[in-house]
């Protein structure tokens, strides 16, 4: 059993760690740095709250870690780098199912019905509020990885005058908020049952209303609502490590939810009030110029051989192939021949924010070669050579020129302004804005068609022969 005090320093400890972690998970180089300063925080935070006064029911507690350590460690295990959104999905549902059964369980804990005059009326207004995010954190996290995981059918589920509908619900969620706030003893109960159903539908709504693969900035959104929910879930046990760690993850979620948004060239507002991606996707309507040409893996191999500058783009396509082992190999192979060769990542390239900087580090490429698009665009006119790797959405001049693309204002990668593009896809398919794009019909473009993880291998051993 510890004091209060030393709850307090190691609460404000763990909270120091949890910013620590925060700022070691924005760069590549003190990412797992920044995990285990995490690690470290929810240790010292868990030990901490469990030895703290008050606490009974040690057996059941730690049954409760065990099982969930062990159920955690085997699905972190387990699960493909592809079907990570899923798992924060479901993991957000169990952060906001926490929140309404806290909300629940404090509500009815007999202190609370000890309080009097304001203080109650607070804590009245924090368990409705909690109970609130919590439920539609909860059911919309649970579509979100039924839609992930193909259990939902990914299209948009809207109807005309939805917003109407939510309002509505909004607004009788609020007056059941005031009746519960003057119900005597557990009488609210009925309005706070009432007030979840409600909140459980906007959740389920919400998300059903957005398309299928607009999900990733969804499931970034529900990682703030989750963050909210805990905060909340913190004011109703008075826990204030609770309340600091769940505003530090609401508004990182969000501040990723707005990064994102501005990538895609989204409205924030749209995503948060769901829908945004329900309007059929148009195709860009500007007349293209110029003819596709075709090259070989020799014939690119070769211009490799010439090249000085080498800039890589990778994209989904990148993910799909696993291409980048071999890619490590050949960027290798041509740092030996004494070439530069760098990587330029967009900010959304691939269907997960950090997607490509992910898989190259899962290839052991290095760091310091893996360039953001706003360090690479201005020095483009001075490349020989850019390979782009399964992308396309991210290096379409279209989103600079076309006020009719559904990616105008994007910002891309100007790979068109090198000496030479080689583009490496299967075929003349769209991307994932299901708009044609201009780049394939340059004069100094070239397309190479197939597999990238086949072309690569394929280029690895012209390389070396
Ligand atoms: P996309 O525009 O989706 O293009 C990927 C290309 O890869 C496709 O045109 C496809 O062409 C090609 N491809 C697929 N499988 C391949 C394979 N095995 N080998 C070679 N090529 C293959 O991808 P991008 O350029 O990375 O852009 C990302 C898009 O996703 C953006 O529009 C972005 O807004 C959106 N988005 C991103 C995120 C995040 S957070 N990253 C979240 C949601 C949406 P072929 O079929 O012809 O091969």
């Amino acid at each position: 059993m510890i004091s209060v005090q030393i709850q307090t320093a190691a609460y404000l400890f763990a909270g120091i760690l949890f910013i620590l972690s925060l700022g070691g998970l924005s760069s590549q180089e003190s990412a797992k740095r920044g995990v285990l300063y995490g690690m470290a925080g929810m240790l010292i935070a868990i030990l901490s709250t469990v030895l703290g006064e008050g606490v009974q029911g040690y057996t059941y507690i730690i049954v409760a870690i065990v099982i969930a350590s062990f159920i955690g460690i085997i699905v972190a295990r387990k699960v493909e780098m592809t079907s990570m959104p899923q798992l924060v999905a479901i993991l957000h549902s169990f952060v906001g199912l926490a929140a309404v059964l806290v909300g629940f369980g404090s509500y009815l804990d007999p202190h609370t019905q000890t309080l009097v005059g304001t203080e109650h009326t607070i804590h009245l207004v924090e368990v409705f509020i909690g109970v609130f995010i919590g439920a539609i954190t909860f059911t919309g996290s649970i579509i979100a990885w039924g839609k992930l995981d193909g259990k939902i059918r990914s299209k948009p589920l809207v109807y005309p005058g939805r917003h109407v509908v939510n309002i509505i619900l909004v607004i009788i969620a609020v007056v059941l908020g005031v009746l519960f706030t003057q119900a005597t003893g557990t009488e609210g109960m009925i309005y706070l049952y009432g007030m979840t159903a409600i909140a459980s539908y906007i959740g389920i709504m919400l998300v059903m209303a957005i398309g299928g693969a607009d999900m990733p900035v969804v499931v970034s959104m529900l990682n703030s609502y989750s963050g909210w929910a805990a905060a909340a879930a913190g004011f109703m046990l008075g826990n204030d490590l609770l309340i600091v760690t769940g505003a530090l993850v609401g508004s990182s979620g969000a501040i990723l939810s707005i990064i994102m948004c501005e990538a895609m060239n989204r409205s924030f507002l749209s995503v948060i009030f769901g829908g945004f991606g329900a309007t059929p996707i148009a195709a860009g309507d500007e007349d293209i110029e110029g003819e596709v040409t075709a090259t070989t893996h020799e014939e690119l191999a070769e211009l490799l051989e010439e090249a000085n500058s080498i800039v890589i783009v990778p994209g989904y396509g990148m993910a799909v192939a696993k291409a980048q082992y071999p890619i490590h190999d050949m960027v290798k192979t041509l740092q030996d021949q004494g070439k530069k060769v760098v990587f330029a990542i967009h900010p959304v390239a691939g269907r997960l924010p950090g997607h490509m900087n992910v898989l190259l580090a899962e290839a052991n490429v290095s760091y310091d070669i893996v360039l953001e698009m706003d360090e690479v665009n201005d020095d483009l006119p001075n490349v020989d050579v850019v390979m782009v790797i399964g992308a396309n959405d991210i290096v379409n001049p279209g989103a600079e020129t076309d006020k009719s693309s559904p990616i105008y204002g994007m910002p891309v990668i100007q790979v068109w302004n090198a000496r030479q593009v080689i583009v490496m896809k299967r075929s003349m398919a769209t991307g994932y804005a299901g708009v044609q794009n201009p780049l394939f019909f340059k004069d100094n473009t070239d397309m190479l068609y197939g597999d990238a993880k086949d072309s690569i291998d394929k280029i690895n051993m012209a390389l070396k022969s």
